[in-house]
């Protein structure tokens, strides 16, 4: 495994970054979509499946202990790694996209009742907007949104007005998936709390670029996945403050989140079980803890900080072109560089950069009211991880030079 980070010295760890696509060398830049995974990653799940595969609390044989307590070691090791107060703080989950059902549907059992407020952002991708407009649907309360400005940065100085006694909870993206945008949470936690207003924090694009501290940001949940981390995928996790967790109802009903069961009457277990129900993806676990070694390994600031410097360089040539314009432009960005072309189509963009073996996300990267703000239907977002390099971005360059002149060489 790398000891030391230094330019890419780790790609060796990644067996499908070696692979050719039509042909040419693959240039993975979809990371934002999810993460290619290291060996260790690939190979804690197969051991487990080869050697250790039991199911979990609930019988007395050597396997299935040895796989509660790995499965248990997983979720101390993820609460260090975001630095929650205890571990029955971390419930593992599909991913963050039921991490964020889970709240919105037993926060607002417990708290949303008709004409209450929930203030999410123009910047949040699908998982953040539909299940709280279903749950506003349910409970006959309202949906109100931070504006952002054209720069893709959210507009604080309407909080004072969103932030009001109807308001019951915020739900806010760390980093945008399409803009790049850090948006400043803690900022935004501080004033939802001087109203005693609970605050979610989608952390899916933040995660894997730079350290999360969930005391320090004082979010009241937090949810991430997995595989956008070097993890597999099925795997995510919700954090949550441990008053909170205890007041809310559990989100599924079903083996493991029970204390007792009869007919007449069922009594729920404690945290973090009464939001496990079923079997868990044990083996999702282990491979995340592996992964969470694995970056730890590398350093999240040397993470942060050589992804930074890749996304300046990506954003300086794309820029250099001439015939490129960026999407997000916000001071403060992480991870992805999205942009259109002039006379280009992003879906050819995307079609001719896969035959040249550069792998793009185009479309409306699941947050379609990002796509309408810009006034456009699909954008081309080339996304980062600390396996890529400046070598790539030049490839990438060139390739967006042979796009251009196959499809619009005329128009500027
Ligand atoms: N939210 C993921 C993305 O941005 C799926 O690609």
């Amino acid at each position: 495994m790398t000891q030391i980070f230094t330019d890419n010295n780790c790609r060796s760890d990644f067996p499908v970054l070696s692979r050719q696509v039509h042909g040419k060398p693959l240039i993975y830049f979809d990371s934002a979509a999810t993460t290619q995974k290291p060996h260790v990653v690939i190979e804690r799940e197969k051991q487990y499946y080869e050697q250790e595969n039991a199911n979990i609390h609930r019988a007395a044989h050597f396997l299935a202990n040895e796989a509660t307590a790995f499965y248990e070691d997983g979720r101390k090791r993820v609460a260090e790694f975001i630095n929650a107060r205890h571990p029955h703080e971390i419930i593992f989950t599909r991913g963050t996209t039921e991490s964020i059902n889970l709240i919105a549907f037993s926060f607002a059992e417990r708290f949303l009742k008709k004409n209450d407020e929930v203030v999410i952002s123009a910047m949040e991708h699908h998982a953040n907007i539909v299940p709280w407009q279903m749950a506003c649907e349910r409970k006959k309360a309202h949906l109100k949104v931070i504006p952002m400005n054209k720069r893709g940065e959210l507009q604080l100085e309407t909080l004072p007005e969103l932030l009001n006694q109807k308001t019951k909870i915020v739900a806010i993206t760390h980093v945008s998936n399409v803009l790049g945008t850090v948006n400043p949470v803690k900022e935004i936690i501080e004033k939802a709390h001087l109203r005693n207003i609970p605050v979610l924090v989608d952390g899916a694009q933040a995660v894997p670029h730079q350290k999360v501290d969930v005391q320090e940001m004082d979010c009241d949940f937090y949810c991430f996945s997995g595989h956008k981390m070097y993890a597999p995928m099925g795997i995510g996790v919700l954090y949550g403050k441990e008053q909170w967790l205890n007041e809310i109802p559990p989100y599924q009903g079903g083996g493991e989140m029970i204390k007792k069961v009869s007919f007449a009457k069922t009594t729920y277990n404690e945290l973090p079980y009464k939001f496990e129900a079923g079997t868990p993806n044990v083996p999702g676990v282990l491979g995340l803890h592996a992964a969470i070694n694995y970056m730890e390994n590398i350093g999240l600031d040397n993470i942060a900080k050589y992804e930074k410097n890749l996304c300046e360089y990506a954003e300086k040539q794309l820029l250099a072109l001439g015939f490129v314009k960026l999407i997000g432009t916000a001071q403060h960005k992480t991870g992805v560089v999205s942009f259109v072309m002039d006379g280009v189509h992003p879906y050819d963009a995307g079609t001719i950069l896969d035959h040249l073996g550069v792998a793009v996300r185009t479309g409306h990267h699941c947050a379609e009211p990002v796509a309408d703000f810009f006034g456009l239907t699909s954008i081309i977002r080339a996304s980062f991880a600390f396996y890529n390099t400046k070598e790539e971005i030049d490839a990438f360059v060139d390739a967006l030079k042979k796009v251009k002149n196959m499809l619009s060489p005329n128009v500027s």
